[in-house]
């Protein structure tokens, strides 16, 4: 019991943390006050209390210095923990969307909606989600959609993507689907939580309790949930039988090479020290890494706040290309998949620039990216090319991980921002 309210009270302080709200601990009960500039006294407010079915080994960092360094390296298990139960004989079992696939399968599109982080792993999505259910798929920042009051129909499947399932403009967006009659999906990693409560159905991602600001873990799990969400979708189709085959495989032996591609933490941190001092850093991806490129972004942006963009590189020509010199540094990320000979073009117009390139590229490719050697090389190991944004993602957590600490700026708590984001 007093366990649990310990537990309780490190959650309730990391959901509140640097939000409007305090919240006082008496007598054996929690009450939470909001303050409000123009209100002389707080007020008290509501908020459903749960009990976590955790472990507090869970929530403490172990042989770690920092959260987020722990949550990067738990990815091989919570992967493991997001599929267990969920590949079963050669197919997908998933419990809290049985019921509505035959209603998503008939939708006119798939409407992705998210902010941040969850908005990048939905666009990772998006290219399998739509070649194996062979539906439309949108995207959509929930502020966004709110600011235009975009169009949403009854013949479409909201798919609401949020971590903390408490997401202040994912919640709003999600009535305004509600409001206009779609199929509501929830991707979530929190059981109990209004997205959860408060969707048609949904999926779990069960990736454990995420407590770094920056998320890590729950990146690469939401991405594995819809995938295992779009195999099911299209699990109908005889034409992508094989296809589909290949993928569940894959999936069984991607935490085993997640584990592989995490021996790169002293590469990174090597990088990190040379580009300590940039100011900026450029991330370019296509096809399934577009997403990549915009979540190592984000990363390097919000923990190690350094300016840093991701760009797709089929645009590097319309703009983006009058930035590069000798000392901007840029990362290309040019996997094996149907987009690599394009990557290699872009990485030899980027290199007859002079550009200072930084290039991820498929186990033994790094004479076939960089042929005479004036770019950096990250070699990851190749996956099914649907699942490699979840090994392409690693090795730019752990350098965005590792140029915080050598900058010297809090790693799970960063400048300004919160856990989860329970105002607009
Ligand atoms: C490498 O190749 C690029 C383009 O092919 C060229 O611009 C650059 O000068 C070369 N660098 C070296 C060190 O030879
Ligand atoms: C991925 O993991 C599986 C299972 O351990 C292994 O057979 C395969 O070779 C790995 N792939 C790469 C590219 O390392």
């Amino acid at each position: 019991m007093l366990m649990n309210i310990f537990v309780s009270y490190i959650i309730l302080t990391l959901r509140l943390h640097l939000s409007p709200n305090r919240f006082t601990l008496q007598d054996g009960s929690v009450s939470v006050l909001k303050f409000d500039k123009d209100k002389e006294k707080p007020a008290s407010v509501q908020r459903a209390l749960s009990v976590l079915e955790m472990e507090v080994e869970q929530i403490k960092k172990g042989s770690y210095d920092h959260f987020m360094q722990k949550e990067i390296h738990e990815q091989p298990h919570s992967l493991t923990t997001t599929m267990r139960g969920r590949l079963k004989d050669g197919g997908i079992l998933l419990g809290g969307l049985k019921e509505h696939l035959r209603t998503i399968r008939r939708s006119r599109r798939v409407v992705f909606i998210g902010c941040g982080t969850s908005y990048n792993a939905a666009l990772a999505a998006r290219p399998f989600v739509e070649e194996l259910t062979g539906i439309p798929v949108t995207m959509e920042v929930a502020s966004d959609l709110l600011d235009r009051q975009g169009p949403i129909y009854r013949e479409d499947t909201a798919v609401f993507v949020s971590q903390s399932g408490e997401t202040a403009d994912t919640l709003l967006a999600l009535d305004y689907a509600l409001e206009n009659g779609a199929l509501c999906v929830g991707v979530t990693n929190t059981v109990g939580s209004t997205l959860s409560r408060r969707t048609h159905c949904g999926v779990h991602i069960n990736a454990g309790c995420e407590i770094g600001v920056a998320s890590t873990k729950a990146y690469t799990s939401q991405i594995v949930a819809m995938a295992m969400m779009a195999l099911a979708i299209g699990s109908d189709q005889i034409s992508t039988q094989a296809r589909r085959d290949a993928i569940i495989s894959g999936l069984s032996s991607l935490p085993r090479n997640v584990s592989e591609v995490l021996k790169l933490d002293v590469d990174m941190k090597e990088l990190a020290s040379s580009l300590v001092d940039s100011e900026s850093l450029l991330v370019f991806g296509r096809g399934y890494n577009y997403a990549t490129a915009l979540e190592g972004a984000l990363k390097v942006k919000e923990v190690a706040l350094m300016h840093s963009e991701g760009m797709l590189a089929g645009e590097m020509k319309h703009g983006p290309l009058a930035l590069v010199d000798e000392n901007l540094p840029i990362i290309v990320i040019a996997t094996r998949d149907a987009c690599f000979s394009k990557q290699q073009s872009v990485i030899q117009q980027l290199l007859s620039r002079k550009g200072r390139l930084i290039v991820m590229c498929s186990k033994g490719d790094a004479s076939a990216v960089c042929p005479n050697g004036s770019c950096r090389v990250i070699e990851v190991p190749e996956v099914a090319d649907c699942l490699q944004p979840v090994i392409n993602i690693i090795p730019l957590q752990l350098l965005a991980y590792h140029l915080t600490v050598l900058r010297g700026f809090d790693v799970d708590q960063p400048r300004n921002l919160a856990k989860s984001v329970t105002t607009q």
